[in-house]
């Protein structure tokens, strides 16, 4: 068995603010595997920002400890920083008046990389980015998603074997997410181990193969995202739109569909099915609620991560756990 990638033991960190405290992270343990991408989830204030900061060696815990691939983050800094990238959200730690190019030559020698080959090395991760042909303006003209994706390459330049994201999409338009979303994925596929925070769930659904979620500085969940995806109670979202009266919604309720709603408007119908499980008896029931009905169409929509995560995160965030067997 290789070594974890990233070992999280009773990790608490408290602040004092105007005298009084605040708990951001208590007692939270768990593991992240080498070449595992795992997302971190949790409302604003949950605690993630501060866990993704002790881990990248930028904040002290209060209690516990913390190693990646073996290495204290407390105690082997050097040993960290040069095989861990981060990259937090908002804008910050760039120089202004300097090029991308610049800031980046400047935070790949303090990422520890080499004189030798670091001119490619830094135009081929400006070039990942899409950021070559800005290399030289300054970074105070970028836009927010150029600054965003500067960033990216900051966190990357060094080559970690851990790469912690902390909201890594928040300001990037939906062509340049979708162009990290693929970096990571590359990134991940070559071995390296993600934490990716992030406030979209297509996001965690794209990347990640498990999920925890902190909630009020607690671990209050740590499972595999298709285990997430079925605390839902349904795999699936059937909607029907139809014209002339409406079916008879209650001929659908059976052990494997649920009716969320028929909604008549201007004519027409909208009928919205949760099927918990698909089986040929669920089809019959359809067949035959539908027998008498003029159906539009038919869409069926796979369970979202984003459904999932808004129906469990007050469940979650009122204390009780739900802890994935690893
Ligand atoms: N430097 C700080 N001083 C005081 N309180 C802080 C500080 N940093 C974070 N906190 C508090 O710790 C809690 C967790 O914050 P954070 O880790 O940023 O949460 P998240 O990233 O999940 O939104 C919040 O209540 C926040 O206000
Ligand atoms: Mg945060």
């Amino acid at each position: 068995m290789s070594e974890p990638a990233i070992v999280v033991e009773e990790l608490g960190r408290t602040f004092v603010d105007r005298g009084r405290e605040i708990t951001a992270l208590r007692d939270v343990s768990f593991q992240v595997a080498a070449g595992e991408v795992v997302g971190l989830l949790g409302a604003n204030g949950a605690g993630k920002t501060t866990l993704t900061k002790i881990l990248a060696t930028l904040l002290l815990p209060t209690t516990g400890t913390a190693r990646i691939f073996g290495h204290d983050v407390t105690r082997d800094l050097r040993e960290v920083r040069r095989m861990t990238g981060v990259v937090l959200g908002g804008d910050r730690g760039l120089y202004a008046k300097l090029g991308g190019r610049d800031n980046l030559r400047f935070f790949a020698m303090l990422a520890g990389v080499g004189r030798r080959g670091l001119h490619a090395k830094v135009d081929a991760a400006l070039d990942q980015v899409g950021l070559l042909d800005a290399a030289d303006r300054a970074v105070e003209t970028y836009s927010r998603g150029m600054r965003q994706r500067l960033h990216i390459a900051i966190g990357m330049i060094g080559e970690p074997r851990v790469l912690l994201l902390d909201e890594p999409t928040v300001g990037l338009d939906p062509v340049e997410a979708d162009r990290l979303r693929g970096t990571v994925a590359l990134l991940s596929a070559t071995g390296v181990s993600v934490l990716l925070t992030s406030h979209y769930l297509l996001d965690i659904e794209r990347l990640a193969g498990r999920v925890i979620i902190l909630a009020d500085g607690g671990l209050a969940a740590d499972l595999p995202v298709d285990e997430f995806a079925r605390m839902a109670g349904y795999t699936a979202t059937v909607t029907v739109r139809g014209t002339g009266s409406p079916p008879d919604g209650s001929a659908l309720s059976s052990p494997d569909m649920a009716v969320g709603s028929v909604v008549e408007s201007e004519g027409t119908w909208t009928l919205r099915l949760h099927v918990r499980d698909w089986s040929i008896g669920s089809f019959g029931l359809l067949e035959h609620a539908l027998a008498r009905s003029s159906v539009l169409d038919v869409a069926i929509d796979p369970v979202r991560l984003e459904d999932v995560y808004s129906q469990v995160a007050a469940r979650l965030e009122s204390g009780s756990t739900a802890r994935g067997a690893r």
